[in-house]
């Protein structure tokens, strides 16, 4: 009699917190519709809990208990899940790989204004230490690696990245974080202390006037801020980062930037010339054959993106609306229109600066030729790779990364005539949605 008296009363509690659960997954999912914001998982399934109700017993109550804890810890989740979205912060991932154009896109969200806190490559901390270490990379290490330190930045907690941090940062103080000066938020106030008025105006800030970084200032505004971006050319699959979306503290987003891979190793044997000399001899000789592993490389390269470009394109439950693929050709063309886009997806503001750090750094002046070239010249500039290589080298990209290049829309070339043809665009258009 008691026992059963016991039971129905843990009954009611854990039906009013059933109830209390399905109200805040609808009452999410209502202004989820409403403002276009990416859907909550599917509530439990409770159908456990049903069963124990028709054959209540002394045995099952402790069962029933644990599905009452699990029960709560589910409505904790939710309810931290909830609050976060009615804060409206904001989580960008911007992932691609060396030579697409991330420095120039990240520079779309580095310029959103005061409520946005930008990274620029954090995780070189992460390869640098790892491959110091060890000598050699392992990639199961690195990629844990990655995923804990790229979770605990976008909850402004700086931890993790300090472990890796040369020298080791002393009450949080460290002069060596890579490129700071790429960030805006680390070279304002009061992160950047003492202030000292803007000289270099290409560059947000000028670290030497910055003072040292004091890396508890740089969480606390952090903090402050609603949005928060990462931009990383180290990530080498994005189901990798899966535990990040299931995070209650986040609402993140996936950016993935691809560029012609025929393009981005052209570039590549141009930036980083020694690690790609064997590349530069072949291309330039003839009779001189290239290592098999130089091709193993760029296939892992090319697959690794292929294979995130795969998955977030299917769109899983757990990546629904938090995944977008981004041509770097296409940015190079209509810039304006792709960050428009760009916005659009990740519901963060497209502010004013934004469009005006476009417009200046998208137009004709002689500093800024290159990667920042002029809308009008840009679909030239995005294709002027095609006079630099020869053929055998594209022929051979085409071979390795065929796949990729497919999905990407990339045109394959048959010969010199048609690497060279400027009439013959190579790229396809395409929307990816
Ligand atoms: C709910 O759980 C039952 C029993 O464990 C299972 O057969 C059923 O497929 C589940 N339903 C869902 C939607 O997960
Ligand atoms: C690589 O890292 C993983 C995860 O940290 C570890 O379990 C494994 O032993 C490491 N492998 C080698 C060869 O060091
Ligand atoms: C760094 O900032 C924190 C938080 O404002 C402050 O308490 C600390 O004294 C600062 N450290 C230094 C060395 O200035
Ligand atoms: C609640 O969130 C934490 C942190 O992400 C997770 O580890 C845990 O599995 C979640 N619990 C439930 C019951 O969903
Ligand atoms: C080059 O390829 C194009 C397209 O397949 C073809 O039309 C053209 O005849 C080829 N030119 C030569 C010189 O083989």
């Amino acid at each position: 009699m008691r026992f059963k008296y016991t039971i129905s009363l843990v009954f009611i509690v854990a039906l009013v917190i059933i109830e209390k659960e399905n109200n805040i997954i609808s009452r999410v999912s209502d202004k989820l519709t409403r403002r276009q914001i990416p859907r909550i998982p599917e509530p439990s399934n409770f159908s456990r809990l049903a069963l124990l109700k028709q054959h209540g017993s002394y045995a099952s109550l402790s069962k029933l208990d644990s599905e009452f804890k699990h029960l709560k810890r589910r409505l904790d989740n939710y309810t931290k899940k909830m609050d976060n979205l009615q804060r409206g912060k904001k989580h960008i991932i911007l992932m691609a790989s060396t030579r697409t154009g991330s420095s120039f896109v990240g520079q779309f969200f580095n310029q959103q204004g005061k409520n946005m806190f930008y990274l620029y490559e954090p995780l070189w901390h992460v390869d640098t230490m790892l491959m110091l270490k060890t000598g050699q990379t392992n990639q199961s290490a690195l990629a844990k690696a990655h995923r804990d330190v790229l979770q605990e930045l976008l909850l402004c907690d700086f931890t993790l990245l300090e472990s890796f941090i040369q020298p080791h940062p002393k009450n949080h103080i460290t002069t060596t974080l890579f490129r700071r000066e790429s960030s805006k938020s680390l070279c304002e106030k009061p992160v950047c202390s003492p202030f000292v008025k803007q000289v270099v105006e290409r560059y947000p800030c000028n670290t030497r006037l910055c003072g040292p970084l004091n890396l508890t200032l740089a969480s606390k505004s952090c903090h402050q801020k609603e949005y928060r971006a990462i931009k990383t050319v180290r990530v080498r699959q994005l189901g990798n980062l899966r535990p990040l979306v299931e995070n209650p503290s986040l609402d993140v987003k996936f950016i993935q930037l691809v560029r012609d891979p025929r393009a981005v190793l052209a570039s590549r044997m141009v930036a980083f010339s020694a690690k790609y000399k064997n590349w530069k001899k072949w291309a330039v000789n003839t009779g001189v054959s290239l290592h098999d592993v130089e091709l193993k490389k760029l296939k892992a390269n090319c697959d690794e993106i292929r294979a995130s470009a795969e998955l977030g394109l299917k769109q899983p439950d757990w990546l629904q609306r938090r995944y977008m693929l981004v041509r770097y050709e296409d940015i190079a063309r209509y810039p304006m229109q792709k960050a428009a886009e760009m916005y659009g997806f990740t519901g963060i503001p497209f502010t004013p600066q934004v469009k005006q750090w476009i417009l200046k750094n998208t137009q004709a002046s002689k500093e800024a030729r290159g990667v920042y070239s002029t809308q009008k010249n840009s679909a030239e500039h995005v294709e002027k790779w095609r006079f630099s290589i020869p053929f055998k080298l594209a022929k051979i990209v085409q071979q390795v990364c065929g796949s990729a290049m497919k999905l990407f829309g990339y045109r394959f070339v048959n010969n010199e005539t048609m690497l060279t043809d400027k009439s013959i665009s190579l790229i396809e258009e395409k929307n990816f949605k």
